[in-house]
């Protein structure tokens, strides 16, 4: 039984969601909440063999291929570890989640967006975030704070980024409720500011 928070921080790669979740987590355990930060692809021993395949390997996978390693890999971390730590009381922040496979597998590559929304679906097994923060920039910013070398996903043309940019948007439009979106743009305080007014509002 789920009695824990359960938030999730979406965006386009580089969007500055990876340095706000790690802001979040340390501002809350100074608040001595317990928290679980994790993330999608990867988690756990075999989340991480799964992020392996989806990151770095070298042939070509298929669309339909990719959804279901990144379904397969949420299943897993749903089952084994969020639900075990929402049961526990815990909040907990992931950084991506169901609107990564909507807005990259679906708007981004193109797969049917209600088929997506049905394996998403199966993937989870009823448990939607409670909260889910989408940081908006322009695609091309986000690309451009990128300074490692780029893995797969990310060797990706700017305009499957500016698909799947406007497919968070759209998403947020769909759930104006669960999903908020920040934007991105401005300096790493100032953001930190708005997530920790919307976290502590909600
Ligand atoms: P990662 O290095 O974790 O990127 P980031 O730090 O931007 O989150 O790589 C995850 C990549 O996988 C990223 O390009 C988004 C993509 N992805 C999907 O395409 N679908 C999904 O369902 C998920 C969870 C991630």
């Amino acid at each position: 039984m789920k009695s824990g928070i359960f938030i999730t921080f979406e965006g386009v790669d580089g969007c500055g969601k990876t340095t706000q979740i790690s802001l979040l987590d340390e501002y809350l355990c100074g608040k001595n909440k317990k928290v679980l930060l994790t993330r999608e692809p990867g988690s756990g021993m075999l989340g991480s063999r799964i992020r392996e395949l989806l990151l770095n390997f070298e042939g070509s996978i298929s669309p339909n291929c990719e959804s279901f390693l990144f379904l397969a890999d949420r299943a897993q971390h749903v089952d084994c570890m969020i639900k075990p730590a929402l049961a526990e009381g815990k909040i907990v922040l992931c950084d991506r989640f169901i609107d990564s496979t909507l807005a990259y597998q679906g708007y981004g590559r193109g797969l049917d967006i209600n088929q997506v929304k049905y394996l998403n679906d199966l993937a989870i097994s009823g448990l939607k975030p409670d909260l889910t923060i989408v940081f908006d920039v322009e695609a091309r910013e986000s690309l451009s704070r990128l300074h490692r070398s780029k893995d797969r996903m990310e060797a990706e043309d700017i305009e499957f980024f500016e698909r799947v940019r406007e497919g968070y948007l759209e998403i947020a439009k769909q759930e104006p409720e669960r999903v908020r979106v920040i934007d991105a743009s401005g300096s790493v305080e100032a953001i930190y500011k708005k997530v920790v007014k919307l976290v502590e509002s909600f």
